[in-house]
């Protein structure tokens, strides 16, 4: 563990084993707290990459770095269990959506791209950022783009200067006079993803599935000085869309036929914005865009249940004996301050428990979903060994807001007890 509980005058704080001054609070705290706050830092550190949220590695022209929340969040689908993203450019979109469980396939036909992404998943993130951080000038850019490497190291090198310092990440004229970043998590974040320099029609035959998802961001303008390679045509889109097996989402700037051409699937028209180009002075531009699926659900928080089995039911027909499962939950809450005898299961096939508070009766807990207790007894029968602890982060994540809730509120109640 890279950490270390310190000793201050104020208290214990955690900090750094590498280098001890810097610690994760200003003030100290009670051991107790520190050992906390050392395990989930830990965890954190551990999911960060899995978790998302990552900026692009580079900014690509037509990049999505603004509408990646809206499109991730709103309307990527619920489940799959491969991702593949045959033009990935950037990735300002691979890069913020979880990685979770998902096999991933990246792609894109510019060589630049693959071996930056290459070189992000196969060399040490701190070496990277020890040998690209800096200030540069106009000279500079020049002296890079005309070296010639002959290691795969310097070859990478190189790809990702120019493209990081030039204007729009064009490699051709500079136009960014500074790198300064950790680049930590992308390292892990691409261990195990194929990445590939092919064309996108390729790629979507090799991995054509029917649990695969793929997010489809085509070039959308014919090709010039800013743009390399060509739009890809609409027809031929539509053609290859129609062959998935799997899921797709589909974005493509706005344009009269698009509707038409896309009739039979789901066609969301959004407004976004992009960071426009040399012609609007850089400035952010507003747009619309198509966002296009042939499913019909989003990935947002499940609606809730209406009126279904009682929760007892549900338990057993997931194989869980409802009294194994009420022993669990009533050792948790003891072990969070709350009463165990207070705890009870719900009958009316929404919640699934119900606590006698001094408050009042508390139902809590939807019935017909999975949470930390469940994934635990479940795993290595029905899902993966590590699902229940990354369910369990993601859930803190979403519902952690920094409010003051209740004690007995179910919010309180399912966060202290079922997660
Ligand atoms: C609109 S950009 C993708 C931007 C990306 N979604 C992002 O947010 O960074 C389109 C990408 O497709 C790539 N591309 C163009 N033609 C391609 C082809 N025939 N096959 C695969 N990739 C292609 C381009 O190099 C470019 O990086």
């Amino acid at each position: 563990m890279p950490y270390i509980i310190k000793r201050t005058p104020t208290g214990y704080k955690v900090c750094l084993k590498s280098d001890p001054k810097k610690c994760f609070s200003k003030e100290g705290i009670p051991l107790e707290r520190a050992k906390k706050q050392m395990q989930s830092i830990a965890i954190s550190e551990k999911n960060r990459s899995l978790f998302g949220g990552l900026k692009p590695l580079t900014a690509r022209l037509g990049g999505k770095v603004l509408l990646k929340k809206e499109l991730v969040d709103k309307y990527f689908p619920k489940s799959y269990s491969t991702y593949v993203e045959p033009f990935v450019g950037g990735g300002s979109v691979y890069f913020y959506k979880d990685k979770l469980d998902h096999k991933e396939v990246v792609n894109d036909i510019d060589p630049l791209i693959y071996t930056i992404f290459k070189g992000f998943q196969k060399y040490p993130e701190d070496k990277i950022a020890n040998d690209v951080n800096g200030d540069y000038s106009k000279a500079d850019f020049e002296k890079i783009v005309s070296t010639k490497p002959s290691t795969d190291y310097d070859i990478f090198k190189k790809a990702f200067l120019i493209n990081r310092l030039s204007f729009f990440a064009r490699s051709k004229t500079f136009g960014k006079p500074r790198i300064n970043a950790t680049f930590k998590g992308y390292n892990k974040r691409l261990d195990g993803v194929t990445i590939l320099n092919q064309d996108w029609k390729k790629v979507v035959k090799d991995y054509n599935d029917k649990n695969t998802f793929f997010y489809l961001d085509p070039p959308a303008v014919a090709a010039d000085s800013a743009f390399t390679y060509p739009a890809v045509d609409v027809g031929e889109l539509k053609k290859v869309c129609d062959e998935i097996k799997g899921k797709f989402c589909l974005s493509y700037p706005d344009r009269d036929d698009i509707e038409k051409v896309f009739s039979k699937y789901n066609c969301n028209k959004i407004t976004t914005k992009y960071v426009g180009d040399r012609t609007t002075g850089g400035q952010t531009v507003t747009s619309t865009e198509w966002v296009i699926t042939n499913y019909k659900e989003g990935s947002a928080r499940p609606k809730r249940s209406k009126r279904s089995e009682p929760f007892e039911e549900v338990l057993k027909s997931k194989g869980i004996q409802p009294e194994d499962y009420l022993k669990l939950v009533k050792n948790v809450a003891k072990s969070k301050g709350y009463d165990p005898d207070s705890i009870s299961f719900a009958d009316d096939g929404v919640h699934k428990l119900v606590y006698d508070s001094p408050n009042g009766i508390r139902k809590f807990g939807s019935a017909p979903l999975n949470d930390y207790i469940i994934y635990n007894m479940k795993e290595g029968i029905d899902f993966e060994k590590g699902t229940a602890e990354k369910k369990r982060y993601a859930y803190h994540k979403r519902f952690t807001d920094g409010k003051a809730h209740e004690k007995y509120s179910p919010w309180e109640l399912s966060l202290n007890i079922l997660w």
